[in-house]
């Protein structure tokens, strides 16, 4: 597994290797760290600190290693962290990746699981929408996801690798690793902090909680006859940021958080696409996947896990 140490793949690494899977997770920087520290738990983890941007460590890891399928999460994550450094990104993202490709196959591992984003789609031109609407992205993160995924299809008709790419949507949950809603509005409200987003109070999101981010992502791992090479794996639902502040109320009385009306801007500067609510219905025919977390009670285990690490601290 490729950003084992993230967000998400450090979640997704715990699922496997909770199960028994033997995972060799792969990381570069201070995650590299946390999965040494995962590895003591767990004698089925093998951490590897490489860069995938060093494709002769990729290759060697795999020579090594010899897996059967490779998650991949490690990029440069999120508009913001594209446009703070739009070359950086490419090359992580896009460079870093192909050297993946073609580490694989060189080395006979015949099937990935990429996480690509809903970003692919630039402006969602409807409410809900499926894996067949139309790919415009806006910004170079969007454009950086939707090249792998174009790789992706490349490597499979040229040299037969089985590129899966796993859409999903705002993913959220404990040990969220950046400032946005609606972490951020559930860490001000208990820490008793008011927070006053901007703007985006009428724009409507698709939130999906980081466990079941996972269990899509394993359904897709475990399904290996795949009919399509896309699913969204997300909440299948989008409230407005509104009522995502209310929630947060709800949860935390008193609590000083609002949303203004207005476009929502990534940093203050850049507007959001349009965004909706993704249609799950491929996920769920294919591997089963159904979230089980409503943002309700996303939000409320959020809450929780933060308050714990409040207590811990104090
Ligand atoms: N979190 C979300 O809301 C979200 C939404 C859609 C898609 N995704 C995708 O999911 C994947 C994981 O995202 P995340 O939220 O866990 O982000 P994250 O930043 O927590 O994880 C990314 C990991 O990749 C690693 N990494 C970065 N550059 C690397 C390099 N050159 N070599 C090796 N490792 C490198 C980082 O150290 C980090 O551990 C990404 O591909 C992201 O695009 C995330």
């Amino acid at each position: 597994m490729t950003g084992a140490g993230g967000f998400l793949g450090n979640a997704l690494a715990r699922a496997l290797l909770s199960r028994g899977d033997f995972v060799i997770g792969l990381d570069c920087g201070p995650n590299a760290h946390a999965l040494e520290v995962l590895s003591r738990r767990f004698p089925n983890l093998t951490v590897v600190k490489a860069d995938i941007c060093d494709a002769e460590a990729v290759e060697a890891v795999f020579r090594k290693e010899r897996p059967d399928v490779v998650v991949h999460c490690a990029a440069v994550v999120g508009v913001l962290a594209s446009l703070a450094s739009p070359t950086q990104l490419f090359r992580v993202n896009v460079e870093g990746s192909v050297n993946v490709f073609e580490a694989m196959a060189r080395q006979a591992c015949g099937r990935m699981i990429h996480i690509s984003s809903e970003e692919v789609y630039g402006d969602f031109l409807a409410s809900r929408i499926d894996e067949t609407h139309r790919e415009a992205p806006i910004h170079a993160y969007g454009i950086s996801k939707l090249a792998v995924e174009h790789l992706g299809r490349s490597y499979g008709a040229t040299r037969g690798l089985q590129v899966i790419n796993i859409r999903t949507s705002w993913v959220y949950g404990p040990g969220f690793p950046r400032d946005r809603v609606p972490v951020n509005m559930i860490r001000a409200a208990a820490e008793g902090r008011a927070l006053h987003v901007p703007g985006g109070a009428q724009e409507r999101i698709d939130h999906t909680y980081l466990e079941d981010a996972v269990a899509g992502i394993v359904g897709a791992i475990d399904c290996v006859e795949h009919p399509y090479d896309a699913y969204h794996v997300a909440s299948d639902s989008a409230p407005s940021l509104a009522e995502v502040a209310g929630i947060v109320r709800d949860l935390v009385p008193g609590a000083d958080i609002t949303v203004e009306p207005g476009p929502y801007l990534h940093g203050g500067e850049i507007a959001m696409p349009r965004k909706g609510a993704l249609d799950c219905s491929r996920a769920r025919e294919v591997f089963g996947y159904r979230p089980q977390f409503d943002l309700r009670a996303g939000l409320a285990a959020t809450l929780e896990a933060h308050r714990a690490l409040l207590a811990e601290k104090n």
